[in-house]
């Protein structure tokens, strides 16, 4: 199975939420329309509101609130997409210039607060006090994970618990959102709606990792994103946590130093130091041991295409090269 498959298991909801995505960006102020359909139209995988549909579709969900739920959960991604690339200083997103690259620091930080504010008078919509609560809920991790990570920039000293405790807050919080989402929708039980949760938090989690594995080993061209973003900033990701465990004293003190100083120019000895120590291998494992833990997750639900598109999901966030 793979991501085709998963697409062609919910292509209609899919083209439905895109239209949804151009209507809901709708503002009188040309600044507004600009920078939102610029991030919006370059595309991206859509993987949050992917989650929405799938998990609705596999509790047999069969109202038209997912689609809305699928678009604003994509608003509140790419509204962290606008702040993340301003703190991190990238300049490279989607294959394109980011929207601070094009449009400046304050329009995007700006854009970014109007995708939040338009995200919520969406779910409001949906009149239901459940779903308000966890999104509202899963937007303010986000935050707090963001602003964790900053208090961690220049720390070496950083171990695995650290880590994993940033990236379920700033990036795992919202596929687990999406997929209790789709729990929430069908009415589920308790018991349901925790398995399903619990799929997108390690989901979540495998994914970001494998974004932090990226950043040291992928194609800028294939993710369209800057390669060394992380170190350029000081970022102390898994893969640097294990070249410093599993290096030779040299490894372990370029990446240190390359952790502290926070500069890009120390980026080809730690890529030969990451590369060279095992530590992509062992974050790749890490991995694949939060994907197992998210198919682990699925094993009561029922058995049909959309549960099967979970289960490829699964893979596809340890698989992927984009
Ligand atoms: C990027 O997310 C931010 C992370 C959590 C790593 P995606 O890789 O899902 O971004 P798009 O939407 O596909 O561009
Ligand atoms: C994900 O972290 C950030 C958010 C959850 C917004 P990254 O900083 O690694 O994401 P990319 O690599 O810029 O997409
Ligand atoms: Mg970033
Ligand atoms: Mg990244």
């Amino acid at each position: 199975m793979s991501i085709e498959f998963v697409k062609s298991v919910i292509a209609a909801d899919m083209q439905a939420v895109d239209q949804l995505i151009r209507e809901r960006l709708h503002s009188e102020v040309a600044l507004v329309r600009q920078v939102a359909e610029y991030i919006i139209s370059s595309g991206g995988k859509r993987l949050r509101p992917v989650l929405v549909l799938l998990s609705a579709g596999a509790l047999g969900y069969r109202g038209e609130h997912h689609r809305e739920l699928a678009a604003v959960v994509e608003f509140i991604h790419t509204a962290t997409l606008l702040h993340d690339d301003v703190v991190d200083e990238s300049s490279l997103r989607r294959g394109r210039d980011t929207a601070n690259a094009m449009f400046g620091n304050a329009a995007s930080v700006l854009v970014g607060d109007f995708l939040y504010s338009r995200a919520f008078q969406m779910m409001v919509g949906v009149n239901d006090m459940r779903v308000m609560q966890v999104l509202a809920d899963a937007t303010n991790v986000i935050a707090e994970g963001e602003v964790l990570q900053l208090m961690n920039i220049g720390d070496a000293e950083l171990d695995e618990a650290d880590y994993l405790k940033v990236i379920r807050y700033k990036t795992a919080k919202l596929f687990e959102a999406a997929a209790r989402l789709g729990a929430l929708l069908s009415k589920s039980d308790a018991a349901t709606e925790d398995a399903m949760a619990r799929f997108g938090m390690h989901l979540g989690t495998a994914f970001q990792i494998v974004d932090d594995v990226l950043d040291y080993s992928g194609d800028a061209g294939e993710i369209g994103k800057n390669l060394g973003d992380d170190l350029a900033e000081g970022k102390c990701t898994l893969p640097l946590i294990h070249a410093m465990r599993l290096g030779t004293a040299e490894q372990a003190a370029v990446v240190r130093e390359a952790i502290v100083h926070a500069q890009r120019d120390h980026f080809a000895a730690v890529l030969a130091a990451v590369q060279g120590s095992g530590a992509l291998e062992a974050a790749m494992a890490a991995a694949r041991g939060e994907a197992r833990q998210a198919l682990a997750a699925l094993a009561g639900l029922p058995d049909n295409d959309s549960t099967r598109a979970l289960h490829a999901l699964a893979e596809f966030a340890v698989n992927r090269s984009n």
